[in-house]
C-alpha cells in the first residue's frame, strides 16, 4: 500500500536520477512524482529503466510558474518534498545570475508556499527536504574544513542564490513551524552527470583527443563523492534526519584539479589502451574562472556520527566505476553532446 507521497525536483539531472530510482526500486509503498522542467541539464533517458514503475510519476513543469505549483500541491498533496531542481553551474552562474535567482531562489519560495498552504498548520509527518551545497560557505585557506556552523559566504552567483534558498528554507523553518532538513553537499561524480562539469567533461574530451581546458594554475582544491554515496546520504537523511537540522555531506576526498585530472588521464588511457603519458598531452591551462573558489572541504562528522552515514567507495573504485559507465554508454553521452536527448520527452510522452 502507498503510504506516502513524494515529490522529488529536479529528478531527471545527475543526482535527481539517483536519487529517483534509489527511492522507487527501494521503497515499492511510496510514490513518487519527478517534477522536472527538462531544461538542457534534464534528461529523461537517465531514468529510461525505470519509468514505467508504477510507483513512479513524471510531470514536466517548472518550479518558478507558481500557478502550476499551487495547483499541483492541490492536486496531489505531497507529504514530502526532496527539493534538486535547480541551475547547477557555476560557470553558467557568471553569464547569467539572473536565470540562478529564477529558479534556486524564487522557484525554491514557490514550492515552500505550495507546501505551507497545502498543510496550512497541520504538518504532522510531512517533510519538506532541501538539497544544498558546500559552495554557500564560500572558500577555506589551505587549511581548515567546513562544519555546519561556518558562517555564510557565497562567493559565485550560483552559490549566492543556493545560499539564499538555505536562508528561506530555514526562515519558513522559523516562522510557520514547517519541518524541515537542508543538506550541504560537496562535489559530487558518477554516471549522468552532464559533460560541462569537470569529470565528465574531460572524460568526453579524452575520448574525443580533445584538450582538457584547466582553469588557472590547476591547484583549486575539491571534496569528490561518488554520487551513488550521496543518494544514499540522502535516503538517510530523509528518513532519519532531525527536522530543523542541516548535515554536511562530502567525500573525505580532497583533491588538487590538476591531481585528479592526471589521475583520470592514467586511468582513461589504461582504459583506452593508449600509450602511458598520450592524454596528459591534452591539458592546456586556460584563463581561470572569476571569483574561482580556492578549496573546499568538508567535515561530515555530524552525518557520520548521529546517522551512521560514509562514503561506501574509494575516488579509486568510483572514479573506475564512472569511466566504465561513459565508455559503455556511448549512446547516452552521444545524444547528450549531440542534443538528441532533448527528443525523448516528444517520443516517450506525446
Ligand atoms: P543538474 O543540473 O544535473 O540537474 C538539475 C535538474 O533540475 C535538471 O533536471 C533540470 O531540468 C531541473 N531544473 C532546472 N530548473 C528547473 C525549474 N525551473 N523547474 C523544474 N526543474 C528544473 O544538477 P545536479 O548536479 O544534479 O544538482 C542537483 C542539486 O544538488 C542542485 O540543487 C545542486 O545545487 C545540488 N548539489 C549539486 C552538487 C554537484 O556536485 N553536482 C553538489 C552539491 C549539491
Ligand atoms: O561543491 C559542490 C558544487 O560542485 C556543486 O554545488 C555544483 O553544482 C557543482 O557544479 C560543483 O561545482 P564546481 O564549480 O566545484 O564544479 P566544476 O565541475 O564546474 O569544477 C570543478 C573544479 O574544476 C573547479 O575548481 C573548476 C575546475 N574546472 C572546471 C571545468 C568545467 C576546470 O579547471 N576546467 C573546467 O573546464
Amino acid at each position: 500500500m502507498t503510504n506516502k507521497k513524494i515529490l522529488i525536483t529536479g529528478g531527471a539531472g545527475f543526482i535527481g536520477s539517483h536519487v529517483v530510482r534509489r527511492f522507487l526500486e527501494k521503497y515499492t509503498n511510496y510514490h513518487i512524482y519527478n517534477l522536472d522542467a527538462l531544461t538542457y541539464a534534464g534528461n529523461l533517458e537517465n531514468l529510461s529503466d525505470v519509468e514505467h514503475a508504477t510507483n513512479y510519476t513524471f510531470i514536466k513543469g517548472d518550479i518558478t510558474d507558481e500557478d502550476f505549483i499551487n495547483n499541483l500541491f492541490s492536486e496531489h498533496k505531497f507529504d514530502s518534498v526532496i527539493h534538486l531542481a535547480a541551475e547547477s553551474h557555476v560557470d553558467r552562474s557568471i553569464k547569467d545570475p539572473l536565470a540562478f535567482v529564477r529558479t534556486n531562489i524564487i522557484g525554491t519560495v514557490a514550492l515552500l508556499n505550495a507546501f505551507k498552504n497545502c498543510w496550512k498548520d497541520n504538518f504532522e509527518d510531512k517533510l519538506f527536504y532541501h538539497i544544498s551545497t558546500d559552495e554557500v560557505y564560500g572558500s577555506l585557506g589551505q587549511t581548515g574544513l567546513f562544519t555546519e556552523s561556518t558562517p555564510y559566504d557565497p562567493n559565485s552567483p550560483y552559490s549566492a542564490s543556493k545560499a539564499s534558498s538555505d536562508h528561506f528554507v530555514r526562515a519558513y523553518g522559523e516562522t510557520y513551524n514547517m519541518p524541515y532538513v537542508i543538506t550541504n553537499c560537496s562535489n559530487n561524480y558518477g554516471q549522468n552527470q552532464f559533460p560541462e562539469k569537470l569529470i565528465p567533461l574531460f572524460i568526453n574530451n579524452i575520448i574525443n583527443k580533445k584538450a582538457l581546458p584547466v582553469y588557472g594554475d590547476g591547484n583549486y582544491t575539491r571534496d569528490w563523492l561518488y554520487v551513488k554515496d550521496h543518494a544514499i546520504a540522502i535516503d538517510l537523511v530523509f528518513h532519519e534526519g532531525k527536522l530543523g537540522e542541516t548535515y554536511n555531506i562530502g567525500g573525505f576526498n580532497e583533491w588538487k584539479n590538476i591531481d585528479l585530472v592526471r589521475l583520470l588521464c592514467q586511468q582513461m588511457d589504461l582504459k583506452l589502451g593508449r600509450e602511458k603519458g598520450s592524454s596528459e598531452e591534452l591539458i592546456t591551462y586556460v584563463k581561470d574562472r572569476p571569483g574561482h573558489d580556492l578549496r573546499y572541504a568538508i567535515d561530515a562528522s555530524k552525518i557520520k556520527n548521529e546517522l551512521g552515514w560514509q562514503p561506501s567507495v574509494t575516488f579509486e573504485q568510483g572514479l573506475e566505476k564512472t569511466i566504465n559507465w561513459y565508455l559503455e554508454n556511448e549512446t547516452w553521452l552521444n545524444h547528450v553532446t549531440s542534443g538528441e536527448y532533448k527528443l525523448y520527452y516528444e517520443k516517450q510522452y506525446s
